[in-house]
């Protein structure tokens, strides 16, 4: 069966799919961009009193138009983000795993609706991806991390490759004999990596790109060989990169070109891909 990748919505795409026949799925929607789209919504009005100064010397006030910015944001975000849930439950076998992918100001509110859609005693855990990198505020601890909450279908019967996943140094090698310390350790439920960094080889130039390290613990633990893996909020492919690599069938959607141009370029070397809704020569 050839990799998969579409262009379009992810909801009606993921609706139109047979239940139970994806085996993984990571996804790392955009958090905030609900929040972000209210802070530029503003209208620029021409006034004499106003405090810019624009083209031939007219001067305009900047009006806010949405106010209630971080209420618009959560009721829109929970309508976008839980029929979408909703599906990828659907679609999981009854041994698949979800990881969800999110930022620490949202986390909360997807466990609860998660939760109620997997039930509590199938989220095993909150993997804390933790970075160092870029600015830090002076008037708060400076937050470096996402949040991927991990559940499975059925707490039973799920996949965990635990010898298959890549291990760690030990913090303090000296304390354990030197045949573990060449091993190294498995890793916790907290991961040091580091982002994609502007002069990475691994920069494919789309603005969200998460590291391939990070997404291939994921699919070589909850995964095997063959297994179907997907990811509906795509962005550069990452996932479909890391089932390459691991030989993974893979389905990727996204509803943005850039998205579907930048994967274009990535993949221009396999050929067992079936484009749906977008063609990859230019
Ligand atoms: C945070 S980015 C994913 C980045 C990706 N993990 C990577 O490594 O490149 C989220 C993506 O979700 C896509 N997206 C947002 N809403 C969508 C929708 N309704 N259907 C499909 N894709 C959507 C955006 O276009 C964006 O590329």
């Amino acid at each position: 069966m050839p990799n998969r990748i579409y262009f379009g919505d992810n909801l009606p795409i993921l609706r139109s799919l047979p239940a139970g026949c994806v085996d993984l799925i990571y996804i790392d929607p955009p958090f905030n961009s609900g929040k972000q789209q209210a802070r530029t919504q503003i209208r620029t009005v021409r006034d004499p009193q106003g405090d810019r100064t624009g083209f031939q010397g007219s001067t305009y006030r900047t009006e806010t138009l949405a106010t209630r910015q971080y209420a618009d944001w959560f009721e829109d975000y929970e309508s976008f983000i839980r029929p979408r849930l909703e599906e990828a439950y659907r679609l999981l076998a009854p041994h698949g795993s979800l990881y969800f992918h999110i930022d620490y100001r949202e986390v909360h509110y997807c466990k609860i609706w998660l939760d109620a859609l997997f039930g509590r005693d199938c989220f095993l855990n909150e993997i804390i991806w933790a970075y160092d990198y870029g600015g830090k505020p002076k008037n708060r601890w400076p937050a470096k991390h996402d949040n991927i909450l991990f559940y499975v279908k059925d707490p039973q019967h799920y996949t965990f490759n635990v010898a298959d996943i890549d291990r760690e140094p030990y913090m303090a090698p000296g304390l354990v004999g030197p045949e573990k310390a060449a091993r190294g350790k498995l890793p916790t439920d907290t991961w040091w990596y580091t982002i994609v960094g502007t002069n990475s080889k691994e920069r494919n130039g789309y603005p969200t790109q998460k590291p391939l390290g990070v997404l291939n613990r994921i699919v070589r633990a909850s995964s095997n060989p063959g297994d179907v893996v997907m990811d509906f909020f795509a962005g550069s492919g990452t996932l479909g990169e890391s089932c390459l690599q691991l030989g993974r069938q893979f389905w990727l959607v996204d509803n943005n070109p850039q998205a579907l141009e930048t994967m274009a370029r990535r993949f221009a070397h396999v050929p067992d891909i079936e484009w749906i809704g977008f063609s990859p020569t230019p």
